[in-house]
């Protein structure tokens, strides 16, 4: 590009990613790796024309008023969008943009990653080995429950479900699904669709989340859909932490309702219910699930195909806003 775009780039990103933003963008980066507070942000977005954003900054309503108005485009290097007020952002004629399908398959493979660890108790196992505690082979020790044979319910069935649902299916497992369509045959690929979430829950022995976050899905999995859940059931959620209400999950655990959670994402992150850390029979993860090498340099190279579109004059491919 002759003139080259001003960018804010509001984290640090991974290597290939940055030295591509150095050939195409006068950038300010972020080495240090700071969270911007929104007054931050307003301050650095003077005399930038565009932001590359991430999952976790603050861009609500107040944070996109008062971004400077030099402001045309804001490529978000996340699928998720939620933390972008896209009304305020299209109100001033702001582009949103995200990175859709990149994320697929390392977020499946957390999902399948948690439905392991919560299942076989592998918190519990590795707490032991590691405190020295582990006196050697038991026969009943720490036993949990196979995959194999069991129900999983995938609550949404859009890329990401549907790729667990290929990896769930060669560990043996029957797959149910609830889904705002269903899905065309071809791609149910034997999974038995289900109209209503309740009917999905009450035959789930495993039950994994994978819808996004809308004031329709907020807590999502309440006690009254926990309750329906087939005894010791175990739950996992890759997709977003207010899908669940964490307070009927820790009675749910605590009871033995639930045997076990995968959680890799929380309401309110980075802060986690330190009731979740008391639970023995939870398995956490600090939202890694598109964190693989290739995963982050796909989705900063979608990002910056989103800005290299619109600085292009042309309709970025993954417009969300
Ligand atoms: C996203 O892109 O929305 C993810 O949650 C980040 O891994």
């Amino acid at each position: 590009m002759a003139n080259k775009p001003k960018l804010l780039v509001t984290r640090r990103l991974p290597e290939a990613v940055e030295e591509r933003i150095g050939l195409d963008y006068q950038a300010c980066l972020n080495p240090k790796d700071e969270v911007y507070t929104p007054r931050r942000l307003a301050e650095l977005s003077i005399g930038r024309d565009a932001i590359l954003a991430a999952a976790g900054d603050n861009l609500g309503p107040g944070a996109i008023e008062n971004l400077s108005q030099g402001i045309r485009i804001i490529a978000t290097f996340s699928v998720g969008y939620e933390h972008i007020d896209l009304e305020t952002a299209v109100s001033r004629g702001i582009v949103v943009t995200n990175t859709p399908d990149v994320l697929t398959e390392a977020t499946a493979d957390i999902a399948m990653l948690l439905l392991l660890a919560a299942a076989r108790r592998a918190h519990e196992g590795e707490k032991m080995a590691r405190a020295g505690k582990w006196t050697g082979w038991a026969p009943t020790q720490l036993m949990g429950a196979e995959l194999s044979s069991k129900r999983l319910g995938i609550v949404g069935m859009g890329r990401i479900g549907q790729a667990v649902a290929r990896r769930a299916r060669a560990f043996g497992m029957e797959i149910h699904y609830y889904n705002r369509n269903r899905l065309a045959q071809e791609n149910e690929d034997g999974a038995v669709y289900h109209a209503r979430p309740e009917e999905l829950l009450a035959l789930s022995q495993f039950i994994s989340l994978h819808c996004p976050v809308t004031p329709q899905t907020r807590h999502f999995l309440n006690s009254e859909r926990i309750s329906l859940l087939p005894d010791k059931a175990i739950v996992v959620n890759t997709a977003r932490g207010a899908l669940l209400d964490d307070e009927a999950l820790i009675q749910a655990l605590k009871s033995g309702q639930v045997a076990a959670a995968g959680l890799d994402v929380y309401d309110g992150e980075p802060k986690i219910n330190p009731r979740y850390l008391e639970l023995d029979n939870v398995f956490l993860l600090p939202h890694l699930g598109s964190a693989t090498i290739e995963t982050r340099n796909s989705m900063g190279f979608k990002a910056l195909d989103n800005l290299d579109a619109f600085f292009g004059g042309k309709e970025p491919p993954d417009r969300v806003g």
